[in-house]
């Protein structure tokens, strides 16, 4: 599969600028509350690495893989990968996705979490298509807006190729 061809659509260095003011304003929130990360994986693993690196407060970090797409076209359902390594319950969790576009993954990966009984439980993600939302879920954080067009780079893939390239592009 080949990169996009086209110029970036969020360039490398507007991630990382974003992730930082990402990563102050979640030290600020956090700051004396027991913070749980998690990465939805794959997809979120790369926003992840750079996100964390931005957080001062203490904290945790997990990984909970699921698959909800396949190729270009949601498939519908969400399928659970793994299980939480790190106990949610007392914690304030924080979950990380890479892009919030119909919101029904997240909405359910929410669901999932909450008979661990964390103290709370929040989203960032680093992108959001408004304009395919079904249902009200909505990030806590966001890290830009975005057009419906399907992207792919910095941890998205399209049939698990391109999650390698360090922009946003689209195919
Ligand atoms: P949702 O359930 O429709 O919100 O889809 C969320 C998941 O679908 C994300 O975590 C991605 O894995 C995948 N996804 C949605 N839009 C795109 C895209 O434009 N490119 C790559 N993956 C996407
Ligand atoms: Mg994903």
């Amino acid at each position: 599969m080949n990169p996009p061809n086209s110029k970036p659509l969020i360039s490398r260095r507007r991630i990382q600028k974003r992730t930082a003011e990402l990563g102050i304003e979640i030290s600020v929130y956090y700051q004396d509350k027991p913070l749980l990360v998690t990465a939805i994986c794959n997809g979120a693993l790369l926003f992840a690495a750079d996100l964390i690196r931005n957080i001062t407060v203490p904290m945790q970090f997990d990984t909970l893989a699921v698959e909800s797409y396949i190729g270009e076209q949601s498939s519908g359902e969400i399928r659970f990968r793994s299980q939480p390594k790190l106990d949610p319950s007392g914690k304030h969790l924080l979950l990380l996705d890479d892009i919030i576009d119909t919101g029904l993954t997240i909405s359910k990966i929410i669901e999932y979490y909450q008979k661990f009984k964390p103290l709370s439980i929040k989203t960032c993600a680093l992108l959001n298509k408004p304009s395919r939302r079904q249902g009200t879920v909505q990030a806590d954080w966001l890290g830009f807006d975005i057009p419906d067009k399907f992207v792919v780079g910095y941890g998205l893939d399209c049939n698990e190729y391109l999650r390698n390239i360090p922009y946003i592009g689209t195919l």
